[in-house]
């Protein structure tokens, strides 16, 4: 009788021990997140990287045919270098052209190539921003890598596919890709490789819009796509039909957690590194929009690091599933990259991010609440 009340208390006890050392030591996921280099991509790896208990970044591979230019993959290389020192995170180029351009002018991988990047204005409030995150890209901690030596020939496919092997030998598990940009990269390898997505474990995309208008200020009539969507819709396309499981992210969830003044209250209280940094660098973003705050507040959003917070699964999120979709891409600019009901399913488990958990007021949302606490954390 004795020893048996002994060993069921050594049981429980040793259960007990084991869920709480689990729980603890949770190994953080590991992700690849391809990006396009605008403001908010920026802000998302950053975001990212921080997120050390829930996210292990495995790599960073880039697009030049989105919202910036490639060369500035090196503000990248600086915050990888300074957040995960001597780790030499790989941050690799990939297409600079749309699977558009690169299919109608293959020998010459897309070039000329300007259907649909000449939406994204190349000089103020545009790539030039981008690329020098306002000007202030030279006050990040620099790296003494410089981006040319980190991306080692220029072959999306053959790195994309060794990025993912060397996570899956490194981790044990497959890696879930998060897409910030256009899905240029992702589409390119598993072309080549269909076999790769067995390999994904799971794809988050911030794009499209369903029952929202889009966001082509630069086109406006074509008043129902999303940027990420619209510059490679080719791309956009072929991603709902891979064997994958796919999370959008749309306009429709970001656009319920504005920003507002007293969320930029909150931030300019930051002590850290990059908590001033951001402070610095959202503050110039909104002091240089055009019509002010009144503008700034309906049209900006922080819609990458939105996707991150969903991915890190922390409770921001109502996930559906919706696989009644097609996206529209024929070459019309007024129509292209708009996400469309269809009567086919899509050949990937497709589910769609549709209302966030928001507080009010709105900045004491989980998101917002667990952005500020990361980028400062020093
Ligand atoms: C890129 O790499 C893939 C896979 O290794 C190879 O099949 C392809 O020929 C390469 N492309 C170029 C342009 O070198
Ligand atoms: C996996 O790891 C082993 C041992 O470290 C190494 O020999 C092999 O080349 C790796 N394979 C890949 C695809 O990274
Ligand atoms: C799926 O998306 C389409 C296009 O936005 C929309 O018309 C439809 O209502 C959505 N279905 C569900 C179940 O969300
Ligand atoms: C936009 O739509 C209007 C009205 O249909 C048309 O007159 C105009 O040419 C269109 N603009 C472009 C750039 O296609
Ligand atoms: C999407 O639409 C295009 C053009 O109508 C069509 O060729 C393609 O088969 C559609 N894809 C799906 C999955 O319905
Ligand atoms: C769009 O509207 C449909 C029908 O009301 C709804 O089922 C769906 O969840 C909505 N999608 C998003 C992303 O809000």
């Amino acid at each position: 009788m004795k020893i048996n009340i002994h060993l069921v208390f050594i049981v429980l006890f040793m259960f007990n021990g084991f869920s709480i050392a689990n729980y603890k030591h949770k190994k953080p996921l590991p992700v690849i997140i391809d990006v396009d280099g605008d403001f908010d991509d920026f802000l998302a790896i950053l975001y990212a990287l921080k997120s050390k208990e829930e996210l292990d970044v495995r790599g960073i591979t880039y697009q030049g045919d989105g919202w910036s230019n490639a060369a500035s993959a090196q503000n990248i290389v600086d915050i990888a270098d300074d957040i995960y020192p001597g780790k030499n995170l790989p941050v690799i180029l990939g297409a600079d052209y749309s699977l558009y351009e690169s299919d109608k002018n293959p020998s010459t991988l897309g070039t000329p190539g300007c259907t649909y990047q000449k939406a994204a204005p190349e000089g103020a409030g545009g790539k030039r921003d981008q690329d020098l995150l306002m000007g202030l890209n030279r006050q990040l901690r620099l790296s003494k890598r410089i981006w040319y030596d980190v991306m080692k020939g220029f072959n999306i496919t053959k790195d994309f596919a060794d990025l993912i092997d060397s996570t899956i030998n490194q981790t044990g598990k497959n890696p879930t890709i998060i897409l910030t940009g256009p899905a240029t990269n992702i589409v390119t390898l598993l072309r080549a490789y269909p076999i790769y997505s067995e390999k994904i474990d799971k794809v988050f995309w911030m794009g499209g819009a369903l029952n929202v208008s889009g966001n082509l200020f630069s086109i406006p009539n074509n008043t129902r796509a999303e940027f990420n969507v619209f510059f490679d819709c080719v791309a956009a396309r072929e991603l709902l039909d891979f064997n994958l499981d796919i999370t959008l992210i749309p306009l429709d969830f970001t656009s319920k957690i504005p920003l507002n003044s007293a969320f930029f209250d909150k931030l300019s209280k930051l002590k850290s590194f990059y908590g001033r940094f951001v402070c610095k660098f959202l503050s110039l973003v909104r002091a240089t929009w055009f019509g002010g705050d009144a503008t700034f507040f309906a049209r900006y959003y922080l819609w990458d690091p939105t996707a991150i917070a969903v991915v890190k699964n922390i409770g921001v999120a109502k996930i559906v599933s919706n696989r009644s979709l097609n996206v529209t891409c024929d070459g019309n600019l007024n129509h292209d990259g708009q996400f469309v009901r269809s009567n086919v399913l899509t050949k990937s488990n497709f589910k769609v991010a549709t209302d966030p958990i928001v507080s009010n007021p709105i900045e004491n949302s989980p998101f917002f609440q667990d952005f500020l606490k990361v980028i400062d954390y020093d």
